[in-house]
């Protein structure tokens, strides 16, 4: 396995696998891996002849007051977990490789963005997709692999690069969970035991809202208010929003049909989490 520190070293070792026609295949990640990235790169490693996973905290996509300074960076532990699932090249630009100069070039996806995160993180999808744009022409990946935990990032990206005309396919994978249904996050990190006890409320909530649908329930406010019941059993637990939208459009809906995707985000503790499911509501 390689570590490419700079983009001049990347682009040459993909062109070189290239040459000999090799697949190229890339997860983008801001390291602090875990089996929600894991398996994404076993993905790749199934899917793809060659496999390139970045690690970089991008710091366009946080927030003033966000945790950009204090998201965790064990380089070191990321290293061996890409090696042992196969990854040929890691690359760890700098933010000052990656962002050279002052950026006056943003890519932003109109509508999409408004709803869910976009209300509570401003510019949050305007970095995600600036650096997914500028990660995709540095790599040059013939397939890029991202998560369903990050449902709202998945959809942005994926019209990105339909609307730009991208050359390059975007696979999504399902969210890896705990054994309790809590999904994993980097920034479970940040949870005490009984705050983590606690957060397995919101994947709970969202298999309420899928009771729900299945019971025939099409009453998206009433969902919401029986999802909110549950999630407050925690006092740590502070809503910032519980959405069910529809799953292309991310618009919400008063009666729910077609394919809809709930998600939920909360505050607990020093944590921000985020969750969602996909259900099909016509197949009830
Ligand atoms: P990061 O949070 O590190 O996540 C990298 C990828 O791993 C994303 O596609 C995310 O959806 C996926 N992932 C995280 N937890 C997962 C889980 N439990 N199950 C399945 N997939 C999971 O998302 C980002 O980084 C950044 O925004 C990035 C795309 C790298 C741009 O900076």
């Amino acid at each position: 396995m390689e570590v490419a520190k700079t983009i001049e070293s990347v682009r040459s070792l993909v062109k070189a696998a290239r040459g000999k026609g090799k697949k190229v295949g890339f997860v983008p990640t801001m390291g602090a891996l875990h089996i929600g990235h894991i398996a994404l790169i076993e993905a790749a490693v199934k899917k793809c002849d060659f496999v390139v996973v970045s690690i970089f905290v991008n710091p366009t996509q946080f927030g003033p007051g966000e945790d950009f300074k204090k998201y965790p960076r064990p380089l070191d532990d990321d290293l061996k977990i890409c090696r042992r699932a196969g990854v040929d090249v890691v690359f760890t630009p700098t933010p000052s490789q990656m962002y050279a100069r002052e950026n006056l070039t943003w890519v932003n996806v109109e509508k999409l963005t408004d709803s869910l995160c976009g209300q509570f993180r401003m510019e949050h999808f305007r970095g995600v997709t600036t650096v997914c744009a500028k990660l995709f022409n540095i790599v040059a990946p013939d397939i890029a692999f991202f998560g369903q935990k990050d449902g709202q990032q998945a959809i942005v990206v994926k019209r990105m690069v339909a609307d730009l005309n991208m050359p390059l396919e975007i696979v999504i994978c399902p969210t890896v969970r705990h054994s309790d249904g809590l999904a994993v996050s980097s920034r479970n990190k940040y949870l005490t035991e009984q705050q983590k006890k606690d957060a397995t409320l919101i994947y709970k909530s969202l298999q309420k809202c899928e009771e729900m649908i299945d019971a025939g329930i099409t009453d998206s406010e009433k969902i919401i208010t029986e999802m909110r019941s549950l999630l407050s059993r925690a006092q740590s637990i502070k809503i910032e929003y519980i959405s069910i939208v529809d799953a292309e459009t991310l618009q919400e809906m008063d009666r729910l049909k077609g394919k809809i995707l709930a998600a939920v985000a909360v505050k607990l503790g020093t944590a921000r989490l985020i969750d969602n499911i996909l259900v099909d509501s016509n197949k009830h």
